[in-house]
């Protein structure tokens, strides 16, 4: 019994240890109002423009919050940039131009799926304020960036569920499984950013990783 308990308890403390999230020690807590990331209101956008980065899929949000959030932290640096609205690429530029469309699927059939799955009405919650500040390991001698982002939680998977059904849709045409990824998913907000955003292609992960400050929700 008591060995029970001790391993009971060095199990539970193991797992907090590796899902600890670990925050720059010097990062205040930035508050963030409880309904940002409510899209449940917010009409679906569509990027469906037939060029090259012109054709995604996104959850869109109410740009105010994430505004207030942005100043804040804008200033303690002064040299961000806004994108001046908010919202959660599903389906990102590459992955549509490069692989999903090259397989035959529009960009219409992959808002089919956003619509069927009520994209606007995923429930999300904040898991911190991910930063990059640095030179990128892709292209170390081009000087420094500095990202900002909302690493969100799809709390019951139903972002990840479109990109499931959207892989589903692919190998029925024919699709190689091993160039699209529907879990290499990594939801967040961009928030601001001094020279440019950064993605998976510049070698930023945007997962808990990415924690530098926690958030706390604003009622
Ligand atoms: C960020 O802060 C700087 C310095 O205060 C300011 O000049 C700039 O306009 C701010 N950026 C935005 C997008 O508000």
């Amino acid at each position: 019994m008591k060995l029970f308990i001790l391993v009971l308890l060095a199990t539970l403390s193991f797992g907090r240890i590796f899902n600890e999230i670990i925050y720059d020690p010097s990062a205040p807590t930035y508050p963030l109002d409880m309904w940002a990331l409510d899209g449940s209101q917010v009409p679906f956008t569509s990027h469906s423009e037939d060029k090259p980065f012109g054709s995604y899929l996104q959850m869109t949000l109410d740009f105010q919050p994430f505004h207030e959030l942005f100043q804040q932290v804008n200033q303690t640096t002064g040299t961000l940039k806004s994108r001046g609205e908010a919202h959660i690429t599903v389906i990102t530029p590459p992955e549509f131009d490069r692989i999903l469309k090259p397989a035959g699927i529009t960009i219409q059939e992959i808002e089919a799926i956003a619509h069927r799955h009520r994209i606007q009405q995923a429930w999300l919650r904040p898991v911190c304020l991910g930063r990059f500040k640095g030179t990128l390991p892709t292209k170390p001698d081009q000087g420094g960036f500095l990202l900002y982002s909302v690493v969100v939680k799809d709390t019951f998977n139903q972002l990840l569920r479109i990109r499931q059904e959207i892989y589903k849709l692919y190998r029925k045409r024919q699709g190689q499984g091993a160039l699209f990824e529907a879990e290499a998913f990594w939801p967040h907000v961009t928030l601001g950013f001094d020279r440019r955003d950064l993605f998976i292609e510049d070698g930023i992960y945007k997962g808990t990783n990415y924690c530098f400050a926690p958030i706390k929700m604003n009622v």
